[in-house]
């Protein structure tokens, strides 16, 4: 190896997706140059590189969250964060690369949306991609979606609910499959029956049951199964790949693998609270802060879906994050259909499921990472570039202390919010120093250098191989 290298990572355990044990890491000019028996000297022409001693930590590929809402508008209400307070929370959390969503209102075309909402990536600290959505159909979408494959953004969001702000016909769904297809993209899906919520919200309206402690009630697991059903209907017709975002029930990703078993290219997205939190939230103190869609549900359908974590029916694990503050989700805490919906989570996303699943369950730590970093990386066509701790990929890591024992505190957090739904929750590991392209962002609780440092990551075609 004639590379000079800059940054050496010596005396962890090197966690892929596919494989772990004791290796050292070579990083060249923000670049993974090679994965290295411990203790391999660094070539000639290296003595100046840092070294960063890991002993008893784990070398995990920095987190990739598929999912993640920043500054987001929906009805009254935008979240809180811009670009730099996200990545900021995200890093502390190790996550090193967020994939962002660029959502047309009133009528705005998509490719002027997303290219406005990709320019923001260089005020992160860590890297971002970006989904672009489609709501209306018009003759410009099929030219506006091949414009955007080609500018790497390959991913595309759309909703079968929310009538009147993002929500998209089944024909515009189908439609959008269908171009998507033919250049290597996918859509990712909000999938509830619109009308069905409608009918449970009127049904909790006529019982004066409309308030956040009734969330539950408000948007029905059969709303959320029904919708995926017809979605799986039209990809298996088109033979289109389709990623359910967020689902909440092991029935939905029940649906999905059986899809997927027929040959379906289907793939099962969930997030970190429909898997350790339960819709007893909404009897406590503040039911409002646990206001999403879905909501959560009961304990016996979050242990459901929780097992699938264990035999890859669940491709990735995202946040759907979106910062609002306990007075954005306090206005309207009498209807929830005037909420802001969403919870704060990019920065407890990996220690809450490391925690939750990998401490307490036995969860393999490689298992964490390809749900976490590499699955997510694949789906949005980043990988190995991201996801991955690989000759060639992006160095990017997080060096996690599986031992530390801590507690959830809003206060300690980094995301602009002043409440986490897991306030007061013990949790065992955590990330302890952080690396963006071979600079250490995070350590010892300290952000070392701030925004500007993120950049947009172009998309090549998903990965439709992902298991
Ligand atoms: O409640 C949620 N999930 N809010 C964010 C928008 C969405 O549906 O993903
Ligand atoms: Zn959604
Ligand atoms: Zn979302």
């Amino acid at each position: 190896m004639n590379t000079i290298i800059d940054l050496v990572v010596r005396g962890g355990t090197l966690v892929e997706s596919e494989w772990q044990g004791l290796a050292d890491l070579f990083i060249s000019d923000g670049v993974v140059a090679a994965v290295v028996a411990p203790n391999t000297p660094p070539p000639v022409g290296s003595e100046e590189a840092n070294v960063i001693d890991a002993t008893g930590l784990l070398v995990l590929p920095g987190g990739v969250d598929p999912h993640c809402h920043v500054g987001f508008t929906s009805g009254e209400y935008t979240s809180l964060d811009g670009y730099e307070e996200c990545t900021k929370a995200a890093v502390f959390g190790g996550t090193t690369t967020i994939v962002d969503f660029a959502i047309p209102r009133d009528g705005e075309a998509p490719l002027d949306v997303a290219r406005r909402q990709r320019a923001k990536a260089d005020q992160g600290v860590c890297d971002s991609a970006l989904h672009a959505a489609v709501v209306e159909w018009d003759p410009t979408v099929p030219e506006q979606l091949r414009t955007l494959c080609e500018e790497g953004i390959v991913t595309v969001k759309m909703f079968t609910t929310y009538r009147g702000e993002s929500m998209a016909s089944t024909d515009t769904i189908l439609r959008t499959m269908q171009v998507l297809q033919d250049v290597g993209g996918m859509v990712v899906i909000h999938c509830e029956a619109n009308a069905i919520i409608e009918e449970d919200q009127r049904r909790s309206a006529d019982a004066n049951e409309l308030d956040a402690a009734h969330m539950a009630q408000t948007r029905s697991e059969l709303a959320e199964a029904s919708a995926v059903a017809e979605i799986l209907a039209v990809a298996e017709r088109l033979d289109a790949p389709v990623y359910f975002v967020h689902q909440s029930t092991p029935k939905v990703v029940d649906l999905v693998a059986a899809a997927r078993r027929r040959g379906v290219k289907a793939y099962t997205e969930a997030v970190a609270h429909h898997l350790v939190l339960d819709d007893s939230k909404y009897l406590g103190e503040h039911p409002e802060r646990y206001v999403c869609c879905p909501p959560l549900r009961s304990r016996e359908t979050v242990d459901g879906l929780g097992q699938y974590l264990f035999n890859g029916e669940i491709t990735t694990i995202g946040s759907d994050h979106c910062c609002y503050d306990s007075v954005q989700k306090t206005e309207y805490k009498h209807d929830v259909r005037h909420m802001p919906n969403g919870l704060p989570g990019v920065e407890t996303r990996l220690p809450v499921i490391f925690s939750e699943y990998v401490s307490k369950k036995n969860l393999s730590v490689s298992q964490f990472v390809k749900l976490t970093a590499s699955n997510p990386a694949r789906a949005n066509g980043i990988y190995p570039r991201k996801g991955a701790l690989l000759p060639g990929s992006d160095a990017d890591f997080a060096l996690w202390d599986p031992t530390e024992e801590w507690t959830v505190r809003s206060s300690d957090l980094h995301m602009k919010t002043d409440y986490s739904p897991y306030e007061g929750m013990k949790l065992v590991g955590r990330p302890v120093t952080v690396a963006v392209r071979g600079q250490v962002v995070v350590a010892d609780g300290i952000l070392r250098g701030g925004a500007n440092r993120g950049r947009h990551v172009p998309a090549g075609p998903v990965d439709l191989s992902i298991t």
